[in-house]
């Protein structure tokens, strides 16, 4: 499934130019909606591209922060998502607390954080929530947030749900599910390096793909592709636009 757009650049670039396009999406959610809700992965993603955002002309004021997932560790556990975009984003950026809506997964009663977490979407953001922009990273088996090809969350109706058998460490998390993720009005997926080449070449290229990247894109009213040129190298008909 292509993505209504795909942008390829040198990792050198690529956060610049991610940080260009977030800034005219959450700029246009603000004009329409007053605040604009974006949600934030972990991983590689979060490590390229959220620093340059520190530098972005964004009205900070008026954004809320979500996470697509989490892990289950405290956050200033170095395998933390709300952690890592502490210290690249909210703390660079002095956000107010009041505007960082973090998963509790930090907690024994997983289950119920899950809840917690899925009343705290609806609160903001009324029901169905509507993230303005979901920013995800692409695991090189076609996972999204904490959403496994094959696993059984893939069908949960709620908004966010919790696992104890993820096959990436750790193995107890919190994810937004593909009910969640179907109601965002972008979906923006990032990928960079050859590890992930092949895998951005099924989601991307392959009609039948139901990898759980593919099933996001697939059902997104708009969707956006980050890639680098090694992420893009097995890409049979490259097109790229901004
Ligand atoms: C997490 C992430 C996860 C991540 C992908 C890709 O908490 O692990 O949110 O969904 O985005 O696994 O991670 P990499 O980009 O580091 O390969």
């Amino acid at each position: 499934m292509r993505p209504s757009r795909l942008i390829v650049e040198h990792q050198s670039q690529l956060a610049r130019v991610f940080a260009e396009w977030l800034t005219r999406v959450l700029t246009q959610a603000i004009a329409a909606r007053g605040r604009a809700a974006l949600a934030l992965p972990g991983g590689s993603a979060a490590l390229a591209l959220l620093p340059e955002l520190v530098r972005a002309s964004l009205d900070w004021g008026k954004i809320h922060l979500f996470w697509g997932d989490e892990r289950a560790v405290p956050p200033d556990d170095p395998e933390s998502n709300y952690g890592l975009a502490r210290r690249l984003l909210i703390a660079p950026l002095d956000l107010p607390a009041a505007q960082v809506h973090r998963i509790p997964a930090d907690t024994v009663q997983l289950e119920q954080a899950a809840e917690r977490y899925s009343e705290t979407l609806e609160r903001e953001l009324g029901s169905p929530p509507r993230l303005d922009v979901a920013l995800l990273g692409l695991g090189p088996d076609g996972h999204v947030c904490s959403l496994f090809p094959g696993h059984r969350l893939l069908d949960h109706g709620g908004w966010v749900a919790a696992l104890d058998d993820s096959p990436k460490p750790p193995s107890q998390r919190i994810t937004l599910t593909l009910s969640s993720l179907h109601q965002a009005r972008v979906i923006a997926l990032a990928a960079f390096g050859s590890a992930k080449a092949e895998v951005v070449r099924e989601v991307l290229e392959d009609p039948r793909c139901s990898l759980p990247a593919a099933r996001v894109l697939r059902q997104a009213g708009e969707s956006v592709a980050f890639l680098d040129p090694d992420a893009s190298s097995l890409l049979t008909a490259p097109h790229v636009n901004r």
